[in-house]
């Protein structure tokens, strides 16, 4: 197994840093030179600037100024750091909307946006482009050959979308490419309801709600515009500096269908602001959701990834705006390297004075100081970081992977039916969390994913799936692969359209062997169960159903009921099935639970395929243990999410990193704290 090269090339050191908005400070040199001391005190490598700073670049049209920033790069390159540097396309200047009004974007009732802000632009305008174009080349021309030039920052969170003339009509225009007659569109769209046959491509009002494939069109095209846009970005800079790496900080959303964007960048990173200490369950469940994010970032580019932000204290745009406490900074950190990141980021370094994030979590306060808590953990995490070169180009590696679509997100928070809201992210967790919670890797991918590297592939409400993912899957199961899926798959194809002759339709019809009559919903309170018929080991007799029972019918004798619904009109009808397809074995689960289930089911199949937790160690609630490995050496990380002290006893002798010391037998570990264990590969 190979390891992969540091994100920065020739930088072979887990990235520490973050937002660095020196040009906020220029009338306070005292400032700034605090900020270099600090830098190394707080064992920060990477800093990212010039994310909002085009005023500062290009006060006026056509006018470069890098003076202040040339500073700001000799002095990173003097203590031996590396500049995350920034296109700044996020904080436009107000010249630029005065002069090229057609860069602000405009909204769905027609209104154009008004300057100010931050991102906001027109990624079809030409003038955008072009100004981007060129002062991305002035910046690549000018620091080609600065040593502290590390990586290249794209824009800043970049998304949106934008209503204009422009807009539109590209969109129509994409769509013709698409569907080439009107008669395939009208088809796709099934437009014969209520009226809405198209008899040319200008009547296609871009903004119609009740068409669910437009609106899935509209945000597939609002997608590839900015995966475009962030290329076109990449492409200035990528002509002038080949070999620096490019990527663009993205978010924890559904709304951005981030695979199409990864494949325009080298690296991929994202922002991280979890809800660490939220009351009761919400603490770990914010916890394992980072986790899963964690994870699709990486399956994203299917090699380690960036934290390229998260708060080193407090965030400011919570209800409840918590600090961390002590410790969390540092178990935080080290779960988004446990899970394959190669850096920790922070938003931001030093609170501005003024502005709308002045009071945002920074390392450093408004008090200035270097002995304040955060700014120690800061430093702590910086120096537990350093201990870990030879961790960086280790990757996790995972034989089970989920199906999180995000096209599929769309069509079914848009659909008319069943339940409200569809709660599909959780409905993932729920399958994620058991695995999370024995250190069994899981990848999380995108129904357009190859399957071939998996045993195991969990596919929860799929509703929506083209021929080929059907195709796909099926392959998977036939070669012997272990599918496991849920109530609400294979509703739709990629238009939306309703497959014929029963859900789950398509090839998916054949894998399962059932198909459902109805999808029964249940209110809030109410409940069902499914009752086991046959005893299969590892499971209960029973398991109590909440908000959804999909009223199965088996296609054949040789489809096995394993449970039925216990109660109700539909008791009796099988609620659990499994069918032998090919070499393989597919699971149909036709109904919700809040979890128990999934731990069962997946701890029997995980079993039985002989796929193991990352070790051989018992841990309580709340805790866990992830794995990354270079096939010579497995690094593990144990986490306490606890806010009390865990016992745990190791299942052999191990190297603990950041104590520089052999440990075996009974191991404490803090209360929030987090421990890297090595030993060689299993
Ligand atoms: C995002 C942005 C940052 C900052 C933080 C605040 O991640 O990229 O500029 O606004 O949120 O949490
Ligand atoms: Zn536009």
């Amino acid at each position: 197994m190979k390891k992969f090269n540091p994100v920065v090339p020739n930088f072979p050191h887990m990235l520490h840093g973050g937002d660095y908005n020196p040009d906020q400070w220029k009338a306070f040199p005292e400032i700034i030179s605090d900020d270099f001391k600090y830098f190394d005190k707080a064992n920060v490598n990477t800093v990212s600037i010039g994310i909002f700073s085009w005023v500062e670049f290009e006060p006026e049209d056509g006018v470069y100024n890098f003076e202040f920033f040339d500073k700001i790069m000799d002095n990173l390159a003097a203590q031996g750091m590396k500049a995350c540097l920034a296109t700044p396309s996020a904080g436009k200047p107000h010249w630029l909307g005065i002069k090229y009004p057609d860069i602000l974007p405009v909204n769905e009732a027609g209104v154009r946006g008004r300057r100010g802000g931050r991102g906001g632009f027109c990624k079809s305008s030409p003038d955008f482009r072009r100004k981007i174009h060129d002062l991305n080349t002035a910046m690549a021309e000018h620091y080609k050959d600065h040593p502290a030039l590390g990586m290249w920052h794209i824009s800043n969170e970049c998304c949106g979308e934008c209503y204009c003339e422009r807009c539109q009509n590209n969109f129509r225009e994409w769509l013709k490419k698409k569907y080439k007659t009107l008669d395939a569109i009208n088809a796709a769209y099934w437009n014969s309801f209520w009226g809405h046959t198209y008899t040319d491509w200008s009547e296609i009002v871009v903004t119609d709600k009740s068409v669910h494939a437009l609106i899935l069109d509209w945000k597939r095209y609002v997608n590839d515009l900015l995966a475009d846009y962030i290329a076109w970005e990449a492409a200035a800079l990528k002509k002038v500096t080949p070999d620096v790496p490019v990527t663009t900080n993205m978010m924890e959303t559904d709304g951005i269908d981030y695979k199409k964007v990864a494949k325009v960048v080298d690296v991929v990173s994202w922002d991280s602001y979890p809800r660490w200490h939220a009351l009761g369950d919400a603490h770990m469940y914010s916890g394992i959701k980072t986790a899963f994010w964690h994870d699709r970032f990486r399956s994203m580019g299917k090699k380690p990834f960036m934290l390229m932000e998260c708060a080193p204290s407090f965030n400011s745009w919570l209800e409840v705006n918590k600090g961390k406490k002590p410790g969390m900074h540092k178990l935080a950190s080290m779960q988004a390297i446990a899970h394959g990141s190669e850096s920790v980021q922070y938003f931001q370094w030093r609170k501005s004075r003024g502005g709308f994030e002045k009071f945002h979590g920074a390392v450093v306060d408004h008090c200035g100081r270097d002995d304040t808590r955060v700014f120690k953990e800061v430093s702590e995490v910086g120096a537990a970081l350093a201990k870990l070169d030879e961790v960086v180009g280790t990757m996790n590696v995972s034989r089970v992977a989920i199906i999180y679509d995000i096209e599929n997100a769309w069509a079914l928070n848009e659909m008319a039916g069943a339940r409200k809201p569809k709660k599909y992210e959780d409905l993932c967790l729920k399958f994620y969390k058991p695995l999370w919670k024995k250190g069994i890797s899981c990848d999380v991918i995108e129904a357009c994913d190859e399957l071939d590297s998996y045993d195991l592939v969990i596919v929860p409400a799929l509703y929506m799936a083209d021929d080929a993912a059907c195709e796909r899957i099926a392959k998977f199961v036939e070669n012997g692969g272990t599918l496991l899926s849920t109530y609400f798959t294979g509703w739709v194809d990629e238009n939306d359209l309703c497959r014929l002759g029963g859900f789950p339709g398509g090839k998916l019809a054949e894998v399962f062997g059932v198909w459902s009559e109805d999808l029964e919903c249940l209110h809030n309170g109410e409940k069902n169960t499914a009752r086991m018929i046959k005893s299969v080991d590892g499971l209960k007799d029973s398991y109590e159903i909440i908000e959804y029972c999909d009223l199965l019918h088996t296609k054949n004798d040789d489809v096995e009921v394993l449970a039925e619904f216990a109660d109700d009109y539909y008791a009796g009808m099988p609620a659990l099935t499994v069918n032998k397809y090919g070499k393989g074995k597919a699971y149909y689960m036709g109904f919700k639970n809040e979890g128990d289930f999934m731990a069962d089911i997946l701890g029997k199949l995980t079993d039985e395929l002989g796929i193991k937790g990352a070790a051989d160690i018992e841990l309580p609630e709340n805790a866990a243990i992830t794995m990354r490995t270079d096939g010579e050496n497995d690094y593990l990380f144990v986490q306490n999410y606890n806010s009390n002290d865990i016992n745990i006893t190791l299942d052999g002798e191990y190297f603990d990193m950041l104590e520089d010391k052999t440990v075996s037998g009974t191991l404490t570990i803090d209360k929030y704290g987090i421990r890297i264990l090595k030993r060689s590969a299993k």
